[in-house]
């Protein structure tokens, strides 16, 4: 979809129009706290806005779910087409052109389809990672990127998170995070099953294997951290000095903290 806007008819300006600028980040961007994840997202941002090409895009979203971390001015050019397997994430869509019911590992789109793929939040949940990315690797057209987010499953979170039941990351969404909704359908946390291909190292390497360049690779502190302090100070205090034992003991400088990462990569 390009973006035209027509100046047939010049309307009087409402002075609370006027004052309003046009809207310059995603409302998944402001959600999150200040802090690292925001910093990172800034920068996934720039790196898309530079080296996209310019004109319409056509941008394939694997498990986009309801929710964009596109940049606007990204969106507003594109064609974006979403599979996800979950029914009501699919129905809740709105700004997908086109939205497809169906499995990331197994769907296939024609070679050579689409400048950027976007798979956010998505790999932890899927059993087999290495079938997705080979699609996205025929997907893509040369020069095109791929924007992955995940969780870092050597950090603190992570390992809470690959190794706890599903019912208590349920209980953390709900009581920690506030989100009354959770676990309901078509609503977060959904299953995690951590293939080692959601690990760092091993998805460099396998970039590496299938003619993917890692233009962009940022390691942070997970946006539950500063979220945590705002709204839980007492148990964030907790978590935050654990975090702090366990940078001391562990070797070399490793932050427990990093619990998400952005990757960019690029076909060759
Ligand atoms: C945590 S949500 C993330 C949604 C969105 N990308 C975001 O960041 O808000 C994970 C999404 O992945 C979808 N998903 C999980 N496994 C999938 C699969 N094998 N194929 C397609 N979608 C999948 C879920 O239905 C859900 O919408």
């Amino acid at each position: 979809m390009t973006n035209t806007f027509a100046f047939d008819h010049v309307q009087p300006v409402r002075s609370d129009v006027a004052a309003k600028p046009a809207a310059q980040h995603p409302q998944s961007l402001l959600d999150l706290p200040h802090g690292e994840a925001r910093q990172s997202l800034l920068t996934v941002h720039s790196i898309l806005e530079t080296k996209l090409p310019s004109g319409e895009l056509s941008i394939y979203e694997a498990g986009g779910g309801s929710t964009s971390f596109l940049p606007l001015g990204v969106l507003r050019r594109a064609h974006v087409t979403v599979v996800d397997i979950d029914e009501d994430q699919v129905n809740n869509n709105d700004y997908a052109q086109k939205t497809i019911l169906g499995d990331i590992q197994t769907h296939r789109f024609p070679k050579g389809s689409f400048d950027l793929i976007i798979c956010y939040n998505v790999i932890e949940h899927v059993p087999d990672v290495e079938a997705a990315l080979s699609g996205f690797c025929e997907a893509l057209k040369p020069n095109g990127m791929v924007l992955i987010g995940a969780p870092n499953p050597r950090s603190l979170s992570g390992i809470v998170t690959k190794y706890s039941p599903h019912w208590f990351h349920v209980w953390f969404y709900r009581h920690i995070r506030g989100d009354k909704n959770a676990g309901l359908p078509g609503h977060a946390p959904f299953p995690t099953h951590f293939h080692p291909l959601v690990s760092l190292p091993n998805l460099e390497a396998f970039a590496a294997r299938n003619g993917l360049q890692m233009i962009y690779r940022k390691q942070y502190e997970s946006p539950r951290y500063p979220e945590m302090r705002l709204r839980k100070p007492l148990f964030a205090a907790l978590v935050d000095a654990g975090a702090k034992v366990l940078n001391f003991l562990l070797p070399g400088k490793t932050d427990v903290r990093q619990g998400d990462y952005h990757v960019i990569l690029r076909k060759h």
